[in-house]
């Protein structure tokens, strides 16, 4: 059940996320999900959970999930996706989390990419306005 997995990939990008924080998170949003490939029945789940970028109070965690068959020995992608989690102090506000800095080519491009991701879910959230949101519109013109 694709709920369930889900379910799975919210725990792992907590866990991401609290870690790099060091402090409770709650999932702010989740981007959306499509499932390219079916986990069989049987088959082993792989859930790599990674923070993409720290802002003020939130972190985006990009997920990758593989099944893997072990009786024919081979892993295929099932699907991926990008959660936003906010860290709290302990009268569970939001708190400031610590800057991340990329390093490999991938790290950087999904640092990049993080900002333009933010702004589009922050407008559909409504949480933004379109005219500010400056890296994305870039991305247009
Ligand atoms: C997520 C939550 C903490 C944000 O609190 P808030 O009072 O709206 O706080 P703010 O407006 O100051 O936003 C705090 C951060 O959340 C981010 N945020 C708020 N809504 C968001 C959304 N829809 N998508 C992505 N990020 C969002 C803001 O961008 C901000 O990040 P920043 O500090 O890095 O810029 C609050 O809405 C909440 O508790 N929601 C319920 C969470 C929950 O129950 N999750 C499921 C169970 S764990």
């Amino acid at each position: 059940m694709g709920g369930r997995l889900m379910y799975w990939m919210d725990i792992a990008a907590a866990l991401s996320a609290s870690k790099h924080c060091n402090a409770p998170v709650v999932t702010a949003s989740v981007d959306n999900i499509s499932f390219e490939a079916p986990i069989k029945l049987g088959n082993v789940v792989h859930i790599e959970a990674k923070v993409t970028r720290a802002f003020n109070t939130s972190m985006e965690i990009h997920l990758n999930v593989w099944g893997e068959d072990l009786t024919h020995q081979y892993k295929y992608k099932s699907n991926e996706a990008y959660y936003t989690f906010v860290a709290l102090d302990p009268n569970s506000n939001p708190r400031s989390v610590p800057q991340l800095i990329p390093e490999t080519d991938d790290e950087k491009r999904l640092f990049d990419g993080a900002l333009r991701r933010r702004q589009l879910r922050l407008i559909l959230g409504g949480k933004m306005k379109p005219e500010d949101a400056q890296e994305l519109k870039a991305l247009f013109s």
